[in-house]
């Protein structure tokens, strides 16, 4: 089921957002950060389908007008990690101390058996990124990832380890480097008889010092109930696992990506950015972007049609 594009300024989660130049913006397994006065999105290429397609790039004043700025980076042939017919997903950008940008990457084989973490670095948010290499962290297999970027700068990767949980890693201060694991959160037993693991397509937020985790389970391309759980540091102790959305709702048939913190005047808003995939259409497969009340230990993903925000005051209509 392929969807039919939003007007430009609004957000209608289930609709693709339409680009500058009128086509539909390519935001798959978006990594999404404030830079400066604008919001920055790296994302996913799918107009080769599950392979690779490039890293796309945009930005935004709103959160919901999207200028193109091309690919951050590019199918490269004689790179054999990005090369035509391979994986490159979650593309999830950080800011480095030295003003560089670091991109980390699921890098992977066709049939997903690589499981490798990658980095691309750039001087501009928007790229081009040169490429640097690929790696399984600390020797651990390594697909679905998100990032965080604490306070005090100490950057994170999150990290979907199926043989032993969903890790969160301290990087470097470079974060060129994955230092070590600092905690590893699993899945409820129960609904995993054949054998321990944690969730995957990982999100980071801090909010009045608790660290929110989410995160959703392994089922393909298919949605779930995604899941949150919180801690007073990214090494835990994690609570239990919550729904993130009304249970039953498979998040409101979406599945995180990123959780974007809208710091304005009036509220820190923060906003939930989830795919909807169609497998058959992954070019076209919607963005689901809602508001997320947090507050108190609780995160609690809100419907709206259709909704915007104003980034300066944090206020969402
Ligand atoms: C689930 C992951 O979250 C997606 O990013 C993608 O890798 C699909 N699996 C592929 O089946």
């Amino acid at each position: 089921m392929s969807s039919s594009l939003a007007p430009r300024g609004s957000i209608v989660p289930g609709r693709l957002f339409e680009d500058d130049a009128g086509r539909p913006v390519q935001l798959h397994g978006a990594g999404i950060r404030r830079i400066g006065d604008r919001y920055y999105a790296w994302g996913e290429d799918k107009s080769h389908g599950g392979t690779f397609g490039g890293v796309a790039c945009y930005s935004s004043p709103d959160l919901a007008t999207w200028t193109s700025h091309g690919h951050a980076l590019a199918v490269t042939p004689d790179v054999p990690d990005l090369a035509p017919g391979r994986v490159v997903e979650r593309p999830k950008v950080l800011p480095a101390p030295d003003g560089t940008y670091v991109m980390f990457l699921h890098i992977d084989s066709a049939d997903y058996a690589d499981a490798r973490l990658g980095w691309a670095v750039a001087d501009r948010p928007e790229g081009p990124y040169t490429y640097l290499r690929s790696e399984r962290p600390l020797g651990n297999i390594s697909r679905d990832i998100g990032v965080f970027l604490d306070d005090d700068g100490t950057g994170y990767l999150l990290s979907e380890d199926r043989e032993h949980g969903l890790h969160v890693y301290r990087l470097s201060v470079d974060l060129l480097t994955v230092e070590e694991v600092v905690s590893t959160t699993l899945a409820p037993p129960s609904d995993h008889p054949a054998g321990p693991h944690g969730y995957e397509s990982p999100a980071m937020i801090k909010v009045d010092g608790l660290y929110y985790l989410f995160g959703s389970d392994l089922t393909g391309w298919s949605t779930n109930d995604n899941k949150y759980a919180t801690a007073p540091s990214p090494a835990g102790p994690w609570s239990a696992w919550n729904d993130v959305a009304p249970p039953g709702t498979a998040t409101f048939d979406s599945q995180v990506s990123d959780v974007v913190t809208v710091p304005g005047t009036e509220q820190t808003a923060y906003v939930y950015v989830g795919d909807r995939w169609d497998r058959h259409d992954l070019f076209r497969s919607p963005p689901v972007v809602l508001p997320l009340q947090v507050a108190g230990g609780r995160a609690d993903l809100v419907w709206r049609d259709s909704w915007t925000i104003d980034t300066t005051t944090g206020v969402i209509s």
